[in-house]
């Protein structure tokens, strides 16, 4: 016994100094590296990372117009960080109170304080747990920084869960027996995780705002996209097995039957061979590809393929690929190794000779995302001896990246769609998509895709009833991408003939509404406002200053269902662009409550005042998607028509006013098609609404700069509240 117990402590002693041995204590190194952005260095952290593979280019115009600041976040001196056996030991600290949104594309949650995170590409399986299209390690503080952690590792998070020992705040301890305010899970105040590498660079975003947080990580990473104009109207998927005379069949009755359309979407059938590809069109369906897309061009319809990127034995590529490629298959397809150039190169010269050249105007680069049973196994290995936990995490970003870069130097905008992205994806022109179809959900995601520089389209497919396809059509529409994905039921979005003319309409609006769109676009570009956000984005700006601790103590929370609604998770309605407040209805629902933030909110149909600083409850009928807008907005809005205005076309201009209030709004153009805008080919013309002695408002648009684009014809001026 006296034996063996020394033998334990002797083992125990040499552990210890084992251990002691490999936990390195290594230094924080903080620098400034833009306006109001701090990177900070730990141990060694690896030079494959999520901005490494994305490439950024920060946007320096757009980062120094944001308010200016030289105070670091003051969580900076709370941030530690301890090496053992080769990883890093990550905590940041959290405050009482604090929220904390982001950590990537979730669909059922908001806000994400007490949640135990595993981020890791993957296809989204119906709970919040990490595993998601784009899990960005990227997190907002409702005290107004950001912080990015950019591994390309998986990463459990710890977001407020467990208590340290040392930690100032403590949580005390409390007698289950006889204290009913014990708690399971007490109080956390830290956010903590395990990098798996001996090192880590992290990056910290300053306000003061949550909203201006957000806005430096989008500028950081490029600014967002600026889609081409005809990426904001209205696409059609095809069915999967569609020839070329048949989807020319289904453009002409677009047309004839009235509705817009901008592109089109060819499913896997295109392809000679799919899941593996071939990336080579199908002789039989598609006889004279580059006939085909010229017609299509020809009426002012674009083609977009449908692909994933694992190889075919039957390609032209296959052979040059395969020494480029992983060790493990899908769906008996090569995984090309995109952190090799030369397969990018084989890959991307592939679709520039056989697509790009001949006019197709974008991808929708499929399965790249996930689901354990038929993507690669961790343990399979790639010649560029990047781990493929880590091709995981990027191999969307390089999908984007590999297109984009293509399309670019065309010097022509593309606009598509992908289904894996991750941080650093913010300036690629790419629309998050998944199977999961829950309209409700689709919605969370929507808001939440504004945390972490993504787009989502919560796509419309097919529905049991008139009365589900009308809402989830009217969602779409005020979503990036207003689509019906008919892969597989083959639907138009005539096919529930009850619905037809009301679904019209609202694909009518989309068009009519694309200089809005196209603005918040160019503001997500140049300022890294994102098109779509959270109502907590705006009520942090208002209502969370307001609501200080007296306030609520005042006005009882159980008398005030205001003030109780906000502070819940508002998860099923959103801002679109920055003034705009969407309401979507589910199927079933005949009436909802909408919670208006402070300030007059007016509705966007008729201009009528809804509300300010309450909760309505909306009975719209299945006509009408609820819509609000703020007070002395401005609208511009454009004639119905089918397609999107050519380059240099000029349009003329319906400029809507609601509410009382005086308003400006700077309306962006360009050509809309390529990056010129990169030169200084843009103008931001300023739209005014003023009100006159005689008490009617007045609407004034400057002209652009000499020599700087301008595409507005006639303006037509609409004052929605005065009008009543
Ligand atoms: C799915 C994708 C669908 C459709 C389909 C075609 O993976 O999510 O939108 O493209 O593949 O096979």
């Amino acid at each position: 016994m006296t034996i063996r117990l020394s033998f334990v402590k002797k083992t125990f002693a040499l552990l210890l100094c084992l251990s002691l041995f490999l936990s390195v204590s290594a230094q924080w190194k903080w620098e400034q590296v833009k306006p109001g952005v701090w990177k900070g260095t730990y141990g060694t952290p690896e030079s494959y990372s999520l901005l490494s593979v994305a490439g950024i280019k920060p946007l320096d115009e757009g980062l120094s117009k944001l308010p200016c600041t030289t105070d670091v976040p003051t969580i900076i001196s709370g941030i530690t960080g301890k090496q053992i056996d080769g990883k890093t030991y990550l905590s940041l600290p959290l405050a009482k109170g604090e929220q904390i949104y982001g950590f990537g594309l979730n669909f059922q949650t908001i806000r994400q304080r007490g949640k135990i995170l595993d981020l890791h590409v993957d296809h989204y399986g119906g709970k919040d747990n990490g595993r998601t299209h784009a899990p960005v390690p990227f997190y907002i503080s409702s005290n107004g920084y950001g912080v990015l952690i950019n591994s390309a590792r998986y990463l459990r998070v710890y977001i407020g869960s467990g208590s340290r020992k040392d930690s100032p705040n403590a949580p005390a301890p409390r007698d289950r027996n006889t204290d009913k305010n014990w708690s399971s899970r007490p109080y956390s105040d830290a956010i903590s995780l395990v990098v798996p590498a001996p090192g880590i660079e992290i990056y910290l975003f300053a306000g003061p705002t949550p909203m201006d947080a957000i806005r430096r990580y989008n500028l950081f990473c490029g600014g967002g996209t600026l889609p081409p104009r005809w990426g904001l109207g209205f696409t059609q998927r095809t069915h999967r097995l569609y020839n070329a005379q048949q989807v020319l069949q289904e453009v002409d009755e677009f047309e004839k039957k009235g509705y817009p359309l901008d592109f089109i979407g060819l499913e896997p059938g295109w392809q000679s061979k799919s899941y593996p590809c071939t990336f080579e069109w199908d002789a039989t369906r598609f006889p004279d590809p580059k006939a085909f897309v010229r017609t299509m061009l020809d009426k002012q319809v674009r083609i977009n393929l449908w692909t994933n990127p694992y190889v075919s034995p039957e390609s032209s590529i296959y052979n040059a690929i395969n020494p480029l490629s992983g060790s493990h298959t899908v769906w008996c397809g090569i995984v090309p190794d995109f952190a090799c150039q030369q397969a990018r190169e084989i890959w991307g010269n592939k679709l520039k000779a056989e697509h790009i050249e001949i006019g197709v105007s974008g991808y929708k680069v499929d399965e790249v995302d996930g689901y354990d049973y038929y993507l690669w196994p961790d343990a399979a290995t790639f010649p560029s001896n990047i781990s493929a936990e880590q091709l995981r995490q990027t191999y969307g970003l390089w999908v984007e990246k590999i297109t984009h870069d293509l399309y670019k130097a065309q010097n022509r905008r593309t606009y598509g769609l992908v289904r894996a992205s991750n941080a650093g994806g913010v300036s690629f022109p790419y629309v998050i998509y998944n199977d999961y179809y829950s309209h409700q959900d689709f919605i969370t995601a929507l808001i939440n895709s504004g945390f972490c520089g993504t787009l989502w389209t919560p796509e419309v497919r097919s529905s049991k009833t008139g009365e589900e396809w009308l809402r989830r059509f009217q969602s779409v529409v005020f979503s990036p991408m207003a689509m019906i994905n008919a892969w597989s039921s083959g639907t138009k979005p005539w096919t529930f003939p009850e619905v037809a003319e009301q679904v019209k309409e609202y694909a009518l609006l989309r068009m009519q509404m694309m200089p809005y769109w196209y603005t918040t676009f160019a503001n997500y570009h140049f300022n890294g406002t994102p098109p779509f956000y959270a109502m907590d984005l705006i009520l942090s700006d208002q209502e969370s200053k307001k609501m200080s601790s007296s306030d609520i103590k005042e006005k009882s929370l159980d008398n005030n269902p205001y003030l109780e609604a906000v502070q819940k998770e508002i998860k099923d309605q959103y801002m679109a662009g920055e003034s705009l407040l969407v309401a979507p209805m589910f199927k079933g629902q005949e009436s909802r409550t909408v919670i208006l933030p402070q300030g007059n909110w007016y509705d966007f149909y008729t201009g009528e005042y809804a509300g300010n600083g309450e909760v309505i409850t909306v009975k719209p009928g299945l006509d009408k998607i609820p819509v609000f807008v703020r007070d002395g907005a401005i609208i511009p809005m454009m004639e119905a028509r089918l397609h999107a205005p050519k380059a240099g076309e000029k349009v003329n201009l319906i400029i809507r006013h609601y509410g009382q209030k005086d308003g400006t709004f700077l309306l962006y153009d360009d050509d809309g098609e390529t990056f010129n805008y990169e030169n200084g080919a843009y103008s931001w013309r300023e739209i005014k609404v003023t009100r006159q002695k005689n008490g009617k408002m007045k609407g004034s648009i400057a002209k652009p700069e000499k020599g700087k684009p301008d595409t507005v014809g006639n303006v037509t001026w609409k004052f929605m509240t005065q009008a009543q």
